[in-house]
């Protein structure tokens, strides 16, 4: 079957002037990179944080229904990612002062752990009002893949935990972060 997305982009024209193969080439390798690393950091990060709490796999057991606010909470405490821009303009921001070609990186993850919008926020609480998380930003650069990425940790949790209903890290295990762009364990072998 034909991906919409990549013919979209293989027959896009933008003021009527089609895209050249480096700029197709370009495109569709960034919407295929943009959704490995960061699903991959995602759901180690789950499922790390679900092998290390079993109630909170209770939980999740026993609310089906819930599954969509589940994940959002899971992707509110697990951001893995964060923007970074080139200022267009010399800016102050707090009395800091920037200057125009200045890179900037906004910690994303941070955000979603300001106290005074969640309250508490390294706690997981499935039952937090709805309000708007960071994980995918925002704007007009916000990611393209949310809604694919909210399905994949959705259905990868569902499908997971209706075969292998309680699992745990490797006794002996370590585990590892690399340091980079996006954050998550290396590697997570689990025993179940
Ligand atoms: C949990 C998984 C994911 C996370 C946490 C995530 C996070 C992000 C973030 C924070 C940005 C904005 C970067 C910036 O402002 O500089 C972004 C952009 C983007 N993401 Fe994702 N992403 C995820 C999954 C995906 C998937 C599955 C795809 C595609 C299949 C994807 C494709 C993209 C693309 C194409 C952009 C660039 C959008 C633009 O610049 O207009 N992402 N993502």
């Amino acid at each position: 079957m034909q991906s919409p997305t990549v013919s979209r982009i293989a027959h896009a024209a933008p003021d009527g002037v089609p895209l050249s193969d480096k700029e197709i080439f370009g495109f569709v390798c960034f919407l295929f990179i943009g959704g490995l690393d960061t699903v991959f950091a995602t759901m180690n990060n789950i499922w790390l944080y679900l092998a290390q709490n079993p109630a909170k796999l209770e939980e999740i057991h026993a609310r089906p229904d819930d599954i969509d606010k589940i994940v959002e909470e899971l992707l509110r405490r697990w951001s893995v990612t964060f923007s970074g821009r080139v200022l267009d303009k010399d800016y102050e921001m707090r009395g800091v002062q920037m200057k125009k070609g200045d890179r900037v990186t906004f910690i994303l993850p941070a955000c979603n752990f300001d106290p005074d919008v969640f309250p508490n926020p390294k706690e997981v609480d499935f039952d937090r009002p709805r309000k708007t998380i960071l994980a995918f930003t925002v704007g007009v650069h916000s990611c393209m893949g949310a809604h694919l990425a909210r399905l994949e940790v959705k259905i990868g949790l569902q499908e997971w935990l209706k075969r292998i209903p309680k699992f745990a890290v490797k006794p002996g295990t370590e585990i590892e972060y690399r340091p980079g762009g996006v954050i998550g364990p290396e590697q997570l072998p689990l025993v179940w």
